[in-house]
């Protein structure tokens, strides 16, 4: 079926003519969007996110599962952009805070901390709603930095940018003129606070479709766009914790994300994104649940086998409890975690090494690293 789904201006950009593409506020109209065509897609995407928020509460402690899940996403979310840092990377860099960071490990920290700021501005009174200035000041956090300093961090763009090829001229698609942008992110707030009735996983679609439409930013449209899905979910109350994470999904299928999102503007395909969507967050979804269950059995088997080991210590229990969320340690780490000596630390990292659990990595005889080898393997689906 083909609806319009915005209009086009003639605008001139880098000395050139080119046609920017200026969406119509959602929902989806001249025909609404046909939920009767996307009806299996939703309810398989909707019966994984209810399995994922049971998994979610089945863990004694959500910090465990919310460690790797926010990384994880961070990680890919990152890499679709092309970083190269790993959740190892990642891991390692907060267990030894080496001084310099590389500035891609500093991208996926900033994707973490725009992240925690972002729910920590809508869950504080004082704080913000969910709006396009929440994402302006997530947008801020995220860019922060070497590589984003010029990327306007927290500002909407003043400027004309493109999508795919070297110039706007043979770009595959134009977003709206940088005078449009402010308008259409209004729109955006006020579809997103109003009673449309269409059933929220549909609404985090549309939105995300038509973020990256509007593609408010100069820089980090893709994550901030995911991160809004994940934001959404949670005030729409499907989740209580951030754990869906779509990047998987995503750069699974890179070129249909792409192509979908093209159909929306070119045919007015919103059934077909939101089926392709749909189909990313069952695919998400599932895996959340089966790394989460594995996680959960991991860490109670390892538990198990340090609380009953005859020659533990307490440190040593204390420091299985916090591994979920500290995959990789040190010695001074375990120091500073556990608020114990070095000695202590240091038997305690033996007792789990010598259980298994630990793994030393540095291959140095200072200056030593241990993983949670088998947490970060599941993590990383290796
Ligand atoms: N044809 C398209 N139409 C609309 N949006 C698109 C199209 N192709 C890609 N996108 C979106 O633009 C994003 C890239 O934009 P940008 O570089 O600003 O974001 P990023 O976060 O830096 O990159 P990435 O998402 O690649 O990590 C893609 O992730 C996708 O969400
Ligand atoms: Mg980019």
């Amino acid at each position: 079926m083909a609806r319009q789904t915005g209009t086009f201006r003639i605008t001139k950009a880098h000395g050139e003519e080119v046609r920017a593409f200026l969406p119509a506020p959602l929902p989806p109209a001249g025909p609404p969007l046909d939920t009767d065509a996307v009806a299996d897609a939703l309810r398989q995407a909707e019966d994984a996110v209810a399995r994922l928020a049971m998994a979610g509460s089945m863990v004694p402690d959500t910090e465990w599962f919310l460690y790797g899940f926010v990384r994880k996403e961070a990680v890919l979310s990152s890499q679709i952009e092309g970083t190269q840092a790993t959740l190892r990377d990642v891991a390692q860099f907060e267990a030894t805070s080496e001084a310099d960071r590389p500035d891609d490990v500093e991208e996926v920290c900033n994707y973490v901390e725009a992240l925690n700021r972002a729910r920590d501005l809508i869950a504080n009174p004082t704080g913000l709603p969910m709006s396009a200035r929440l994402l302006c000041e997530t947008h801020k956090v995220l860019m922060k930095g070497v590589r984003g300093a010029e990327k306007m961090p927290g500002a909407i763009r003043r400027s004309q940018n493109w999508i795919g090829g070297s110039r706007p001229g043979n770009a595959s698609y134009v977003p709206p003129p940088p005078e449009e942008v402010p308008g259409a992110m209004a729109e955006l707030d006020r579809w997103i606070h109003s009673e449309d009735p269409l059933p929220p996983l549909i609404k985090a679609g549309l939105a995300h479709a038509q973020f990256e439409s509007i593609h408010p930013f100069l820089d980090g449209n893709g994550r901030i766009g995911r991160m809004l899905v994940t934001l959404l979910v949670e005030h729409w109350g499907l989740l209580t914790q951030p754990l869906l994470y779509l990047s998987v999904a995503f750069k699974r299928r890179r070129p249909q994300y792409y192509t979908r999102l093209d159909a929306v503007r070119a045919n007015g395909d919103w059934e077909g994104w939101t089926r392709f969507f749909l189909e990313c967050v069952a695919e998400a979804a599932e895996d959340g649940v089966r790394v989460a269950t594995e996680l959960h059995a991991l860490v109670a088997r390892d538990r198990r086998a340090i609380t009953t080991n005859p020659g533990t210590t307490v440190a040593a229990i204390q420091l299985i409890d916090r591994l979920p969320s500290q995959p990789i340690v040190t010695v001074s780490s375990v120091v500073d975690l556990l608020g114990v000596t070095a000695p202590t630390a240091r038997k305690a990292i033996e007792i789990l090494e010598q259980a298994g659990v630990l793994r030393e990595t540095s291959g140095k005889q200072r200056d030593r690293v241990y993983a949670y080898e088998a947490y970060l393997s599941i993590l990383t689906g290796r």
